[in-house]
């Protein structure tokens, strides 16, 4: 087991790559959608050249003219640019990532005992299988006629997806599953640049190198894939997020609020993509944000049942004992945890003063979503629970005029 402090740094160096090669791969395939979506009829000298579209635009103080074929220059230039090493990389490191925390960290991040008796391996075997799995599912899907019809296979794949998020939560934390789904689709993702985009883009080079007309076969191929990659982008960027955001993973039905997600991130997608076309349709826009608005009044958590503890009062020194006891092993300037040597989040709850300044999120964490304790490692109790929401209504109770 890896030191935790040293896994720590690790992780944030690892973390810092994956954001950074994924800000590089999502930004440019924004910009050649745009760059594609874009393009006006060039001057008639340009068409004899071959060139099918033209743009001008300005940037950093300086102007830019990009111009793009109708199939190939009739030489190919001194140095072609090709971009493939940032989905490369995003995807290792986000495989570094994903194994460092969820597989190397198991116990901390992947198991949740109320969850399965399975032993670690057996669920970071379900992890790694549902990721390659799901994988060979989505190439095998984009071998049927459905691969032609856009819509239906995207609904298609949300559906399944969220039907492995169910599955995956049933024997795994609910963090957890979420970033497998994640995983899911980046690999998803990098493997259409590896095994279609790239060997049709290599078919396309061979062709002009040979001064032969490149199958059009290809070509087309890959521009499908890359229109899928296009339309994830956003769920995979929610889904990344989500993980800071337990009102999300944690629900009962986070993986229903997950597919919701999905869905709602490709539909936004699809009001860029057409608005590049000149095509500007703002209810897209409106309906996303109104059922994302929707989705958060729906998840709103129904006051939760915790024991009845009639009219007693919970004095400060009772509730401060329960917080530094269940809390404060993880939350203090020098917790006792084994893994977690820092506070986690940099919040700390070891006295009065520092609980009564975070109270709302104390709330929000160990009363609302029941989140916190982390996998409930310090084994909290419903009762405890009680008498914590039983303080906080007093505080309220006092401090209301
Ligand atoms: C086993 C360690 C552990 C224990 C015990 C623990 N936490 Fe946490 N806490 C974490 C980790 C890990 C994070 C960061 C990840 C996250 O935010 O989900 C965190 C983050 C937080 C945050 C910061 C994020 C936010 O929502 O503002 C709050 C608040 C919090 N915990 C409250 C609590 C409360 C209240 C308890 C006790 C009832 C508790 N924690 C017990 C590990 C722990």
């Amino acid at each position: 087991m890896l030191d935790p402090y040293w896994s720590e740094w690790l992780h944030l160096l690892l973390r810092l790559l994956h954001v950074i090669t994924a800000i590089a791969w999502i930004g440019a395939s924004f910009y050649f959608v745009w760059l594609d979506n874009s393009l006006e009829t060039p001057p008639a000298w340009k068409q004899k050249k071959g060139i099918k579209g033209d743009l001008w635009a300005i940037h950093g103080g300086g102007f830019y003219e990009v111009a793009k074929y109708q199939l190939a220059p009739k030489q190919m230039p001194k140095h072609l640019h090709w971009f493939k090493w940032e989905a490369y990389s995003t995807w290792i490191t986000g495989m570094l990532l994903l194994t460092l925390m969820y597989y190397v960290g198991a116990s901390s991040y992947l198991i949740d005992p109320s969850k399965t008796d399975l032993g670690t391996s057996a669920v970071i075997l379900i992890g790694v299988l549902s990721i390659l799995g799901g994988w060979g599912v989505y190439e095998g899907l984009c071998r049927t006629p459905l691969a032609h019809r856009g819509w239906q296979l995207g609904l298609v794949c949300v559906g399944l997806l969220t039907a492995l998020a169910w599955a995956l939560s049933q024997v795994m934390g609910d963090r957890a599953a979420y970033i497998h789904i994640g995983a899911l689709i980046g690999t998803c993702m990098a493997g259409n640049v590896w095994r279609s985009i790239m060997p049709a883009q290599r078919a396309l080079v061979a062709a002009v190198a040979r001064g032969e007309a490149p199958d059009p076969r290809y070509g087309l191929e890959a521009k499908r894939r890359s229109t899928h990659n296009n339309y994830a982008t956003l769920p995979v960027l929610l889904i990344m997020l989500s993980n800071h955001f337990p009102m999300t993973y944690a629900h009962p039905d986070g993986w229903a609020i997950l597919g919701a997600l999905m869905l709602i991130g490709a539909w936004a997608r699809h009001f860029f993509n057409l608005r590049h076309h000149g095509i500007v349709k703002p209810w897209i826009l409106i309906s996303a944000f109104c059922a994302f608005m929707a989705l958060a009044w729906w998840a709103k958590p129904a006051p939760i049942q915790l024991p009845d503890l009639g009219e007693v009062h919970v004095s400060d020194q009772q509730a401060v004992a329960i917080v530094q006891e269940r809390c404060a092993t993880c939350h203090s300037p020098t917790p006792s945890d084994d893994i977690f040597r820092v506070s986690p989040g940099g919040i700390f709850l070891h006295d009065q003063a520092s609980i009564l300044r975070l109270i709302d999120r104390i709330e929000a964490r160990s009363i609302h979503t029941q989140d916190m304790p982390f996998l409930n490692k310090t084994g909290m109790t419903d009762a405890e629970r009680a008498l914590l929401a039983g303080w906080i209504a007093q505080l309220r109770r006092s401090d209301a005029p």
